[in-house]
């Protein structure tokens, strides 16, 4: 088969690996997995609905190149990101004798990419791993970076590692079977990059080529290699989040306490949505603190809305809580250090930067207002 797509190199030294990306490709998984593994085998990890869409597709990939592998399916969903599947996929891969040269392949989306990514860390004290992301939110955000966890009882990814794939196939013909909320919900995570870096892909986006990213034309395959290109460069300066790698949480500090004030309930709030209505209120917030103009937080707003993301607290069905418990939340987020607020904030679209000690206050006043004049 001739190759077709584009590849993007994440730089970490030792430790580089390529994002490929384009229709078609899990077919080369095999010949990939070839070069990188010789000799090696495989342990499939996957969810109950990808395995049923996909699995099929990347054994017989394997199978072409001569590649062995194994099979490991766990129930679709959240909850999946936990200490007891994190054992199921351990005894699935020690029970199938894959050694540390062998690899853990991620088929899905984010839940199972955190989770099977953590296994590889961990298995053998650490095998190699191959992430081939099935949703739009893996394929330009979670698969790429090497960010790996599990949730426990009293948060999300609070238990994980830093370990990066050795490749990503990114192939955004598999997103033709996404549920259209699911759907719109990564793509959030695609304005996220323009909005904190780049204006001349937020104007692309926003000037049209969005609806050919949801309709499938060749414009998908360009922004998740312009999404995966932007978090390559930020995680190759700042692998272990130290400084720059945090500007990728742009709308997330606002977006985790929404999805805590729901109860993680994936019908009200998906994580996508959440970080809509964050980047919304990121930019609404810096607005009102002088360090925007209301002119750019108002594009921010309507491109959302015109791709039907939600932007308003009283769009979560329910409701979100009052500002108090939302602050609380904030407060619980990994992104508070010793008692102080961070957030990232920014001067315009395309500018954003980390803003450290922001104020309790002022948020607690801002969320209030918020709830109250929400229109
Ligand atoms: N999803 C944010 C990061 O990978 O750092």
């Amino acid at each position: 088969m001739v190759p077709q797509g584009s590849s993007v190199r994440v730089d970490l030294a030792g430790r580089s690996y390529d994002i490929l990306i384009g229709r078609g490709r899990i077919n080369e998984a095999g010949e990939h997995l070839r070069r990188l593994c010789p000799g090696g085998r495989a342990a499939i990890v996957t969810d109950t609905h990808v395995a049923e869409l996909h699995l099929r597709t990347l054994d017989a990939a394997l199978a072409e190149a001569g590649i062995q592998s194994t099979s490991i399916v766990l129930p679709a969903g959240e909850p999946t990101k936990s200490f007891a599947a994190l054992e199921t996929v351990c005894d699935g891969v020690i029970a199938a004798r894959l050694e540390r040269g062998d690899a853990v392949i991620a088929l899905g989306g984010g839940v199972i990419g955190d989770l099977a990514g953590f296994a590889a860390s961990i298995i053998r004290r650490g095998m190699r791993f191959v992430q081939i992301p099935t949703s739009l939110l893996a394929q330009v955000d979670s698969s790429v970076g090497g960010k790996t966890a599990i949730n426990t009882r009293q948060g999300k990814n609070l238990v994980g590692a830093f370990h990066q794939p050795v490749l990503v196939i990114a192939d955004t013909a598999l997103l033709d079977t996404l549920p259209e909320r699911e759907f719109r919900a990564g793509y959030a995570e695609v304005v996220k990059y323009g909005l904190l870096g780049d204006s001349g892909f937020f104007n692309w986006l926003e000037g049209g080529a969005w609806r050919r990213i949801f309709e499938g034309g060749p414009e998908r395959e360009e922004a998740v290699r312009i999404s995966c290109a932007a978090k390559a460069a930020i995680v190759a300066r700042d692998e272990t989040e130290q400084g720059d790698r945090a500007l990728l949480n742009l709308g997330h500090t606002f977006g985790h306490a929404l999805e805590a004030a729901v109860g993680y309930d994936g019908a009200r709030l998906v994580h996508g949505e959440a970080i809509a209505i964050g980047m919304r209120l990121a930019f609404d917030f810096s607005r009102e603190q002088g360090l925007c103009t209301g002119q750019d937080a108002i594009r921010v707003r309507r491109h959302l809305e015109a791709v039907g993301l939600p932007t308003r607290l009283s769009d979560i069905p329910g409701g979100a809580g009052t500002a108090a418990s939302l602050l609380d939340a904030i407060r619980q987020d990994k992104k508070v250090a010793r008692g102080a607020l961070t957030f990232i904030l920014v001067r315009g679209i395309g500018e954003s930067f980390i803003a450290k000690d922001v104020d309790p206050d002022l948020i607690l006043r801002f969320l209030d207002c918020q709830l109250g004049h929400d229109i």
